[in-house]
């Protein structure tokens, strides 16, 4: 790919959930030689994030037994940030042990999904963001991991419907005086449409800017890569997916799969956007997750269809 356009505004960081937000809802181990083979793929293929495990008790989540092991393989490829989710101090402390380059944070906008999710009320958790960040400050810099504050369920919520946004807007401020370095929007249950993303990131990015705000997609009800669109219009350029839009959350009724990696890598390049993922090598990568969990459904309108013909030859000219 040429690079004759240097604007940052074009690059468009992906990040992949699915081994998190994906495998969570599963009791059976996915096989650690395979979660390893499906990261060390996709980050061959381009994704410069993973999300490759969750810190929480293994009793509540068992998908996560292997969390030792999968960072110990993660963290040695080069060039690939390790995500790592985090729901309190414990879960950060075991996350900074093993080396995580960043820690997803997570609590609800939403009260009652809180209290479900990590059974704590939200000043509680917003107390224990602060502690975790006065113990990253006791790291030398170059161990420090990145803090990022997430708002689940802040788009709707399955016990409490629609959200205010001047909700979501005052647990983002109180994540930005907490210390965090980046914020990120969560739609947990995928009620979001464009224009409630548009109103909601904008509030957001005026309280909080310059501080990079993400977005956290689900594609429950197909509005997914549209509700991208409209969160890039607000210069959101961060962005989380699962393969094959694996995805769900056990304490949150039908809820289902993240934004498809696939299609939302697609779309950026049509775009004009860069991600630096190679779709090809992506797509291939959906072969590891179907041979581990067979019957699952793989969502993807890119892989059902293929790369359009004229494909190649517009990745050799744009840039
Ligand atoms: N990792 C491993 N063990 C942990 C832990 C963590 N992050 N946090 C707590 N524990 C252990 C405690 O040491 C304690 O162990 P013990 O019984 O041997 O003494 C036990 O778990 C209970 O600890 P407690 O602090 O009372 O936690 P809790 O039972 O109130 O649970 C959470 C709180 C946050 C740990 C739990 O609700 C949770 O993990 N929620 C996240 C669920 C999730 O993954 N949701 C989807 C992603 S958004
Ligand atoms: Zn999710």
């Amino acid at each position: 790919m040429s690079t004759n356009h240097t604007s940052s505004d074009r690059d468009v960081t992906v990040c992949e959930v699915g081994l998190r937000d994906g495998l969570q809802m599963f009791r059976d181990l996915f096989p650690t030689a395979e979660k390893l083979a499906w990261i060390r793929a996709e980050a061959a293929a381009g994704v410069p994030e993973i999300e490759v495990t969750s810190f929480v008790p293994p009793k509540l989540v068992p998908q996560f037994i292997d969390a030792q092991e999968v960072m110990e393989g993660a963290t040695v490829i080069a060039g690939l940030t390790v995500v790592g989710l985090a729901p309190n101090l414990k879960g950060a402390e075991r996350a900074v042990e093993l080396g995580a380059h960043k820690l997803n944070y997570v609590m609800s906008v939403s009260r009652t999904h809180n209290l479900k999710n990590v059974r704590r009320e939200r000043e509680e958790s917003m107390a224990d963001v602060r502690r975790i960040v006065e113990l990253l400050r006791t790291l030398p810099e170059d161990r420090r991991p990145l803090l990022v504050g997430g708002l689940s369920s802040a788009l709707g919520c399955g016990y409490e419907g629609r959200i205010p946004v001047d909700d979501i807007r005052r647990w983002a401020a109180a994540y930005a005086e907490a210390g965090v370095d980046e914020v990120m929007i969560a739609d947990t249950v995928g009620y979001a449409d464009p224009a409630l993303v548009r109103e909601a990131f904008k509030a957001v990015m005026q309280e909080v800017g310059p501080m990079p705000v993400s977005a956290h997609f689900h594609d429950t009800r197909g509005l997914g890569l549209a509700n991208v669109l409209a969160a890039l219009d607000c210069g959101v350029r961060r962005f989380d997916a699962s393969l094959a839009g694996l995805g769900g959350c056990q304490f949150v009724p039908r809820a289902t799969g993240n934004i498809v990696m696939e299609d939302l890598c697609f779309m950026l390049d049509a775009m004009g956007m860069r991600t630096g993922v190679d779709l090809e090598a992506l797509l291939a990568v959906r072969e590891i997750v179907a041979r581990n969990l067979p019957g699952i459904p793989l969502y993807g309108a890119l892989a059902r269809a293929g790369l359009p013909h004229h494909y190649p030859q517009a990745q050799a000219t744009a840039g």
